[in-house]
């Protein structure tokens, strides 16, 4: 039999992980929405690019919950997107109630799932979905790090004219403007970042990658889907292939960097149990000043959480 995922939210990030992870072809997928015959409509479109993609036609769009029962892994993408102007945070209220709704509903049928939030504020929804679940720390995780990492990776992938596959970085911290790319665990092909431009240059690309989705939603009107897409099913991935890869992630610390009781990006091992071990990285003084502000302001939005 094969695996199930369900992806709740089928708008833009929804709709591009649902496809990434069908295009993969070892799991089955369920595509859930609020908005009458949408997500239907989207999984029949996917179903019939099935045949020229090389994937087989089980995705499943539907309003109801039902269907989802038995999933493996549950992504919640549902919730508002940010507009130009907004910070991530002034979306807390609207989709606390939301990821709230869904989480409970998806998790009652699927008690063993894995579920990876993806919605914003996305440290303060890993919250709501961790208290309305009552998983425990392993089985809830939020996306964000992987997306900020590749943003990272690319920016330094054109200043160093080098393949993207040979950057090798971590951006760590909440996903917020303070979020940490930690430039000390950088390397291209081995060397490190520091070795190959200024500090000024670097200082420039870490400024980029910090209020990347910014950049994004003033070009866009909207926030950013492909990269956020790719990221969430890579996170699928790593837990239903049980790949045990190691990648930023968004977890519940309990301790670990000097934090305690807060969801953050940082380098977990991810497999079948979901979080398997959270990875210590040796951080300069710098670094880990920098991931105490990181964590100051994520604590500021979580304190206006209802469900924590
Ligand atoms: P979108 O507006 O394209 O899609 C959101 C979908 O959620 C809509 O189709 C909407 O009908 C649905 N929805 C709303 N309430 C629902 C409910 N109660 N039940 C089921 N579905 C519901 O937005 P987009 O661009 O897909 O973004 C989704 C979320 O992901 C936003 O909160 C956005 O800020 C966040 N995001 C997070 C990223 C990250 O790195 N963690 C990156 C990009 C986006």
């Amino acid at each position: 039999m094969r695996r199930k995922v369900t992806v709740i939210g089928a708008g833009n990030v929804g709709a591009t992980c649902a496809q990434e992870v069908a295009r993969r072809d070892y799991a089955d997928v369920v595509l859930v929405d609020i908005i009458p015959n949408y997500p239907q409509g989207k999984a029949l479109d996917m179903n019939q690019a099935a045949a020229v993609l090389s994937y087989e036609p089980n995705i499943l769009g539907t309003n109801g919950y039902d269907d989802t029962a038995g999933s493996d892994v549950i992504v919640v993408t549902a919730g508002k997107p940010r507009a130009p102007g907004m910070s991530r945070d002034d979306l807390v209220t609207t989709n606390e109630a939301i990821v709230a709704a869904v989480t409970r509903d998806a998790v009652r049928r699927s008690p063993r799932a894995v579920v990876v939030v993806v919605s914003n504020p996305l440290d303060a929804m890993c919250h709501v979905a961790k208290a309305v679940s009552r998983l425990p720390r392993e089985r809830v995780v939020g996306m964000a790090g992987i997306l900020d990492t590749a943003r990272f990776r690319a920016f330094i992938a054109w200043e160093t004219r080098a393949s993207v596959k040979d950057v090798l970085t971590i951006v760590l911290g909440g996903h917020g403007d303070q979020m940490v790319p930690v430039v000390s665990a950088t390397t291209v092909g081995g060397v490190p970042l520091e070795q190959l431009a200024s500090k000024a240059r670097i200082g420039k690309l870490v400024q980029r990658t910090r209020v990347g989705g910014g950049e994004i939603v003033n070009l866009l009107g909207t926030s950013a889907w492909y990269a956020p897409g790719a990221a969430a099913a890579q996170m699928v991935d790593a837990i239903l292939l049980d790949e045990k890869r190691i990648l930023p992630c968004t977890a519940l610390l309990e301790g670990e960097y000097g934090i305690d009781g807060l969801y953050m990006g940082v380098p977990v091992k991810l497999g079948a149990a979901g979080i398997e071990e959270i990875v210590k990285l040796r951080l300069t003084a710098e670094e880990k000043k920098a991931l105490k502000a990181s964590a100051a302001a994520v604590s500021e939005v979580v304190g206006v959480l209802t469900h924590r």
